[in-house]
């Protein structure tokens, strides 16, 4: 073997080895600025002691929580190969903050979170539900696992025009570098009365927003805060 092929198997070995470490770093900047932007405004609404952050892909806001002194969890479903941005960046990264800021991170199948009933006082689902296969399965669980009284915080895109949800679309695939997707978004209208059909939830807050980073691009979301009334 030539040294050529020497050096490019030891470089495969060290960037397999400390790929998480290399990816965080990588995406670190622009990463935990956009997450920054996003914690600022749900943690307004959150109650002190443990969060659950469902579907935390790169994980920087659970990262970010947890630097506020919150006891964090956070799991996502294992990623689709073709969800290449989740399996080559997000999850890898995921892993690593959950190393170096006191994240317990877990995996589930999309449908049963590996948690015991009311163990959580605040639960948060950010940009998730349009992604999922089952979002009514996603939001079910979450309420399970929420506690009586405890805030459930979701994140999502509102498009309301056809532009909009074109400008949308095109984030999705180029921010999460995604070729799968279920990609299904509603109307606030929609989220309201898909909340309402689960009962056992009161609607504390909504706020709308747009977070263009570019100029000419603009993301139109809602942030909807609930709260887990008595059955
Ligand atoms: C656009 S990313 C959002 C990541 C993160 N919440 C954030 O705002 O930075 C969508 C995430 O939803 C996750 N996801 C898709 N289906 C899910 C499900 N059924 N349950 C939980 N997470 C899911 C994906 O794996 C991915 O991490």
């Amino acid at each position: 073997m030539g040294p050529i092929a020497v050096a490019l198997l030891v470089a495969f070995f060290i960037g397999y080895i400390f790929w998480g470490e290399i990816v965080e770093l990588a995406i670190r900047k622009p990463a935990f600025g956009r997450a920054q932007f996003f914690t600022d405004k749900l943690i307004q609404h959150t109650l002190p002691g443990t969060v659950l952050d469902i579907g935390t892909g790169a994980g920087h806001i659970a990262a970010l929580l947890s630097r506020t002194g919150m006891t964090v969890s956070a799991v996502d479903v294992r990623a689709h190969v073709l969800y290449v941005g989740m399996w080559l960046i997000g999850a890898p990264c995921a892993r690593r903050l959950a190393q170096t800021d006191r994240i317990e991170l877990a995996t589930y199948d999309g449908e049963h979170l590996p948690y015991k009933s009311s163990r959580f006082d605040n639960v948060t689902i950010l940009f998730v539900l349009h992604h999922a296969a089952d979002e009514m399965a996603v939001l079910k669980e979450a309420l399970r696992v929420l506690r009586v009284g405890g805030r459930l915080i979701i994140l999502e895109d509102t498009p309301e025009d056809a532009r909009q949800r074109q400008t949308n679309a095109i984030s999705d695939a180029l921010l999460n570098a995604e070729v799968h997707s279920e990609g299904r978004n509603h109307s606030k209208e929609e989220w309201r009365a898909i909340f309402d059909s689960l009962g056992a939830v009161r609607l504390v807050n909504e706020a709308s927003f747009d977070s263009s980073m570019f100029r000419y691009l603009h993301f139109y979301h809602t942030m909807f805060v609930l709260q887990k009334v008595g059955e």
